[in-house]
């Protein structure tokens, strides 16, 4: 048994009274978000499509499964099964939130899948497939509960509402291999700064994490670093560890502007990523030769701090 699956609901818990919807909760990391959610008090909305590790449609519903263990923890959640990169399946997820519990106040962007090939073998359906699932996966969502919220703040009701997006170690730093996938995860991040700007006035925060875990998604490419434990100790690759943090992100105790950050979690580490910002700059104030702004740009790489490795790059 997992972590999560072992803790009770607690009727006063982080996110009692709170109604949260995740996606891709079937299995790996969203299923042990929302197991962590039912074990603080939250109503769950467990969203699946069940498709394959590459997008393409599975035989399984993982999100009945994930539903039958919290409500046997004593739990209350409902199954959603829609696509959450189309526009009907995106709505019906808020619609899920609202005609079953009467709210919503957290949504958890995190379904997603893979399909990594090198930039010159990378087919324009693999580009088109991995962009959808994870950039439209995570914008249609956030829309559609954006307007919901909106819709409440305009109506005089006070608005309390938290969105966690799921980047990635390839969204910040780029992955070899994972042309598609990086750009998708950093899109995410650029997603999360806007909504995180645009939504503050509605009382809608919004962040994003990028998580390292052992699921189905990463335990052939880091089957050696990421094996369990043999027995006892801690499982530093569990998906349960990444779960604390995005609970209290998407409760209301995460207060006073917690918003537009993004936090690197994995294991017992939690790390604040810090953005672009401007390093050396050099201003004459008329247009540059080329061979000037080469030679300026030379003199301030120089002085700038060197930026940090493409996963995989040798
Ligand atoms: N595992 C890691 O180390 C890691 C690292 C960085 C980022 N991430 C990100 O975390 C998220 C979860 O990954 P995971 O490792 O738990 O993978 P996973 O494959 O275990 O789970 C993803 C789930 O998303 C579901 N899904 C896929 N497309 C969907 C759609 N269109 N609609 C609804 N559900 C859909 C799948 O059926 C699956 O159950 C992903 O966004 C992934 O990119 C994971």
């Amino acid at each position: 048994m997992t972590q999560a699956a072992d803790a009770k609901p607690v009727g006063g818990g982080l996110c009692a009274g709170r109604v949260v919807a995740v996606t891709g909760a079937g299995r790996g990391l969203g299923r042990a978000h929302a197991l962590a959610y039912a074990a603080e008090g939250a109503k769950v909305v467990v969203n699946d499509l069940g498709v394959g590790l590459d997008g393409t449609p599975a035989p399984d519903s993982p999100a009945a499964q994930v539903v039958a263990e919290i409500r046997a923890s004593g739990g209350e959640a409902v199954a959603h099964g829609a696509d959450i990169a189309t526009s009907e399946g995106a709505a019906s997820l808020v619609a899920a939130a609202v005609d079953t519990y009467g709210r919503l106040d957290t949504l958890v962007n995190n379904a997603g899948f893979l399909r990594d090939r090198m930039l010159v073998n990378l087919d324009e359906d693999d580009w088109d497939a991995v962009m959808r699932v994870h950039l439209k996966g995570h914008f249609l969502p956030l829309k559609h509960a954006a307007a919901y919220w909106r819709a409440q703040a305009k109506a005089g009701r006070t608005v309390t509402a938290r969105v966690i997006n799921t980047s990635s170690g390839a969204g910040l730093l780029g992955s070899v291999g994972q042309g598609n996938y990086s750009a998708a995860k950093a899109g995410i991040l650029g997603l999360t700064l806007v909504a995180a700007a645009e939504m503050g006035r509605y009382g809608v925060q919004v962040n994003a994490i990028a998580p390292a875990a052992r699921t189905r998604m990463t335990e052939a490419t880091f089957a050696d670093t990421m094996a369990a434990p043999r027995s006892g100790g801690f499982d530093a690759m569990a998906p349960e560890n990444v779960s604390p943090l995005v609970v209290w992100l998407g409760s209301g105790a995460a207060s006073d502007g917690v918003s537009g950050r993004v936090f690197e979690v994995e294991g017992g580490r939690i790390t604040v990523m810090e953005g672009w910002r401007p390093g050396p700059t050099a201003d004459k104030a008329e247009r540059w030769t080329p061979s000037g702004a080469g030679e300026t740009a030379r003199e301030l790489l120089a002085r700038a701090a060197a930026p940090g490795g493409v996963y995989g790059a040798s």
